[in-house]
């Protein structure tokens, strides 16, 4: 299936940046990025776009009184039809969500059910998965709805926890992990082989 995506990022839209380079090297070949949209003027997401000649907006709730509205319309502007969150810190308006059910895709830093939810995000997580002595952490992607980290999993990887580890070093290896899933699953989407329906 061509993947038209739309990207939405905070600040340095990690994943975002390893499909584009997965689309450079013809690693992805059924996949365009349409549009980055990022709530922070100063990402370096949206610096990326702009160097990369993506087309990129800030769009916040002040810089546009109707955020989730404008949001969904540039999306659709841009023919946009799968949404990555590459580290959006945001929740999606309800505007977006239906216009885009089971097309929202977010990447969250560990072995979802588990450390999720509210609160739950960068190093708060690594935290948490180290305090609870668990010896795999890993990468989840998984559809998005109006609940924090509940969709329906899509695909997963493990990586191990060592005796040794610090939250910086679990982020790194995690953060690597999240940038092979995000890639594998844009090239299973495009091959059909996972269907978010
Ligand atoms: C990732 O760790 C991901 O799990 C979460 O946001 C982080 C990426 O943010 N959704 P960034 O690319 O470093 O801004």
């Amino acid at each position: 299936m061509q993947l038209n995506i739309g990207f939405l990022a905070s600040h340095t839209g990690s994943s975002m940046r390893a499909i584009v380079e997965a689309i450079t090297n013809k690693e992805l070949i059924k996949s365009d990025v349409r549009v980055i949209i990022s709530n922070n003027s100063n990402s370096f997401a949206l610096n990326f776009a702009r160097e990369n000649k993506i087309h990129a907006f800030h769009i916040s709730s002040i810089t546009h009184k109707d955020e989730d509205r404008t949001i969904c319309s540039t999306l659709l502007d841009h023919d946009v039809n799968l949404i990555i969150l590459s580290g959006y810190m945001k929740k999606l308006g309800n505007v977006t969500l239906e216009k885009f059910n089971n097309r929202i895709l977010n990447i969250h830093p560990a072995l979802l059910p588990n450390f999720g939810g509210r609160g739950m995000y960068g190093k708060n997580v690594h935290e948490a998965v180290l305090k609870s002595g668990q010896s795999v952490s890993g990468a989840t992607v998984h559809l998005v709805n109006s609940e924090y980290d509940v969709g329906r999993v899509i695909a997963q990887y493990q990586v191990p926890i060592m005796i040794n580890d610090t939250v910086e070093i679990l982020t790194e290896r995690v953060k690597q992990c999240e940038q092979k899933l995000i890639v594998d699953v844009v090239k299973r989407l495009e091959d059909g082989s996972i269907q978010l329906d």
